[in-house]
C-alpha cells in the first residue's frame, strides 16, 4: 500500500480529471445516510460495548505493533474473533455499485482508503452478508483497474514499465486479524439516499473481494474516507466530507454523510483544530491526526503531560480521529487522569466490568433502570478548539452497569478519538483547508 511521492504527484493530476468528469457534471455533492451497524436487536448495551470495544482492538491491531496490542488489552480479547462479535460500532452508509446499481451497506472508515466490496462468484471465502452479492459479469460497467493506473496498488510494482498483457492488480488489505482479498476493478458507483440528490461516479477504483476474513458481519465491505488516494474523498476530489453520528444507543434514527461542498459547517459553537500532517508514509499517512493538548473534566484542568500526545517520526505517538473505533483510548497517562478525576465525582460501588462490556472503570447502578448520576462535561482541548463531551459521551449506560467509555493504550502508542465520543456532532473533515471543524447537533435532524 505504500506508494512513493512522484506516484502521488501524478496521482493529483488523475484525480482532478475525475472531478471534472463527473462532480462538475452536475452531481455537486454526495448525501448519504449512516446508520450504526447492530445485528442483534435484542444485545444488552452491556454486551454491545464488550462486542464493539473487541471489533476496535482488532481493527487496531494493524495500527500497532502486535507488541503494542499484546501489552495493552492483555487476555481478554486475543481467543476470539471478529466474526464472534456481530454487534460492532461502527457506521454503514449505502452505497450502489455498477450498472444497474445494486445498493449494499459498508462501514464508513475515516481510518483508512480502500473501497471494497464482496464479488461473486465467491463461495468458500465470503461472509454472509446483509444484501445480495455483486457480480461484476452482470454489469456494464466493470473493468480490470490497470495495473498502470495510479491507482493501482501494483503500479509501484511495474516501476514505469508497460504492465504485462492481461494484468490485473491482486490484492490483501490487512486490518489487524481481518483482511480481504481479490482484484482492483474499476466501476460505476451511484451515492445519494434519495433520488433527488444522487451522484452517478464512473470510474471509481475499488477491491473486488474474493476472500475475506469472516470479520465484517453486519455489511458487505468498507468505504475508505482516509488521507490516502484510494479513498473515496481523493477519488471523488471531494475536498471536504463531514459526518454526524447518531446516538449509539439510538439504532431507529439516521445520520448523514456529506461530501463536497455541500459539507459545511457555520454558526456559532463551531470549533476548528488543524490536521498534523503524518510525519510517516502509510499506513500512517492514510490517518486524521490531532494535537490535542490538554483534557478537562468539569472547571478542573487535568495533570496531563503536555507530551503526553507527542507524535514520532515514525508515525506512533499521536492521537487519531477515527469514524471506524468505537471506544476513545488513550496513552496510560493520560486515562488515569481522566479515570481518577471520574473517581473523584462518583460515589457508587465500582463494579467488575470486564467481562460484561471490555471496560475498565464500571459502577453498578441502585437497579437495572436507575438513571446515572449527573456528571459535568468533559473537555478536550484541541489546538485551537475546545471540544466539549457531555457525560452521554464519555460514559455509557446499561443493564444497571454505568462505565467511563474510553480505554488506555500504552504510553508512546497513538490514541485514537472513537465515533462513540463522536456522536451528535457534525463532525467536519476540511482536507483542502487542513481542518478538522466539529458543533454539537441533533444527528437525526441533520
Ligand atoms: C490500563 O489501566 C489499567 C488499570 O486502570 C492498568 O492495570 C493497565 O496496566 C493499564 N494498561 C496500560 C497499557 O497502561
Ligand atoms: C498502460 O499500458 C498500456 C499498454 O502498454 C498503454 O496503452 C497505456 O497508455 C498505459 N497507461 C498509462 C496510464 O500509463
Ligand atoms: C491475506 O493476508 C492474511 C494476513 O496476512 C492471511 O491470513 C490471508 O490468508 C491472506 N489471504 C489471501 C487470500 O492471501
Ligand atoms: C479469487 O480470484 C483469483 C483471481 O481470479 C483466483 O486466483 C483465486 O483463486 C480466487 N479465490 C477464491 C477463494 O475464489
Ligand atoms: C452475523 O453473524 C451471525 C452469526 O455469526 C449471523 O447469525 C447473522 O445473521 C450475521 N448478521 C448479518 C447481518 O449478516
Ligand atoms: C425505536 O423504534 C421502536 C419501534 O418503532 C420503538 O419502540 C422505540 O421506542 C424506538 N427507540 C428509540 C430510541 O427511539
Ligand atoms: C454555510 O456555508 C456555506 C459555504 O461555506 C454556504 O454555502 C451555506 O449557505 C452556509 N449555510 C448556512 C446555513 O449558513
Ligand atoms: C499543538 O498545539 C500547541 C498549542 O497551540 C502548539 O504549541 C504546538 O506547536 C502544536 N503542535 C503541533 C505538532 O502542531
Amino acid at each position: 500500500m505504500s506508494s512513493s511521492t512522484s506516484q502521488m504527484a501524478s496521482l493529483a493530476v488523475l484525480v482532478f480529471l475525475v472531478v471534472c468528469a463527473t462532480l462538475a457534471s452536475g452531481a455537486a455533492s454526495v448525501r448519504v445516510g449512516l446508520t450504526r451497524i447492530h445485528s442483534d436487536p435484542d444485545i444488552t448495551a452491556p454486551e454491545f460495548v464488550r462486542d464493539a470495544l473487541r471489533r476496535d482492538m482488532h481493527r487496531q491491531q494493524s495500527r500497532f505493533s502486535g507488541r503494542e496490542l499484546a501489552e495493552s488489552d492483555g487476555t481478554t480479547v486475543s481467543a476470539r474473533t471478529r466474526k464472534d462479535l456481530p454487534n460492532g460500532g461502527e457506521y454503514l452508509m449505502t452505497l450502489a455499485i455498477g450498472t444497474p446499481p445494486l445498493s449494499y451497506p459498508a462501514i464508513a472508515d475515516t481510518g483508512s482508503d480502500l473501497i471494497w466490496t464482496q464479488c461473486a462468484p465467491c463461495a468458500a471465502q465470503c461472509f454472509a452478508q446483509p444484501a445480495p452479492l455483486y457480480n461484476p459479469a452482470s454489469s456494464t460497467t466493470f473493468g480490470v483497474l490497470p495495473c498502470n493506473s495510479s491507482l493501482s496498488m501494483c503500479a509501484g510494482a511495474l516501476a514505469g514499465a508497460p504492465p504485462p498483457p492481461g494484468c490485473a492488480c491482486m490484492y490483501n488489505q490487512t486490518y489487524g486479524t481481518g483482511w480481504t482479498a481479490g482484484v482492483q476493478g474499476s466501476e460505476t458507483f451511484t451515492f445519494g439516499s434519495a433520488a433527488a440528490d444522487q451522484a452517478r461516479v464512473p470510474g471509481i477504483a475499488f477491491g473486488c473481494s474474493n476472500a475475506s476474513s469472516s470479520d465484517w458481519n453486519g455489511s458487505a465491505g468498507l468505504v475508505g474516507l482516509g488521507r490516502g488516494s484510494l479513498s473515496l474523498v481523493s477519488q471523488l476530489g471531494a475536498g471536504r466530507f463531514s459526518y454526524c453520528l447518531t446516538p449509539f444507543q439510538d439504532t431507529n434514527s439516521t445520520g448523514t454523510l456529506l461530501l463536497g461542498p455541500s459539507a459545511a459547517l457555520n454558526g456559532t459553537g463551531v470549533r476548528s483544530t488543524p490536521f498534523v500532517a503524518s510525519p510517516a508514509k502509510a499506513p500512517m499517512s492514510t490517518y486524521y491526526y490531532l494535537n490535542l493538548t490538554g483534557i478537562s473534566l468539569g472547571a478542573k484542568a487535568l495533570s496531563i503531560s503536555p507530551n503526553a500526545f507527542s507524535l514520532k517520526a515514525d508515525g506512533t505517538g499521536g492521537l487519531i480521529i477515527d469514524s471506524g473505533t468505537t471506544i476513545t483510548s488513550l496513552v496510560n497517562a493520560a486515562y488515569q487522569q481522566v479515570r481518577a478525576a471520574v473517581q473523584s465525582l462518583v460515589t457508587l460501588p465500582t463494579t467488575d466490568g470486564s467481562d460484561s462490556t471490555g471496560l475498565d472503570l464500571c459502577y453498578a447502578l441502585p437497579t437495572p433502570t436507575s438513571a446515572p448520576p449527573a456528571m459535568p462535561s468533559m473537555t478536550l482541548h484541541f489546538d485551537g478548539a475546545d471540544m466539549v463531551l457531555p457525560a452521554d459521551s464519555y460514559m455509557i449506560s446499561g443493564s444497571g452497569v454505568w462505565c467511563l467509555a474510553m480505554r488506555n493504550q500504552t504510553d508512546g502508542a497513538m490514541s485514537t478519538f472513537g465515533n462513540y465520543q463522536q456522536q451528535n456532532m457534525h463532525i467536519l473533515y476540511d482536507v483542502r483547508k487542513e481542518m478538522l471543524s466539529f458543533a454539537p447537533a441533533k444527528c437525526s435532524t441533520l
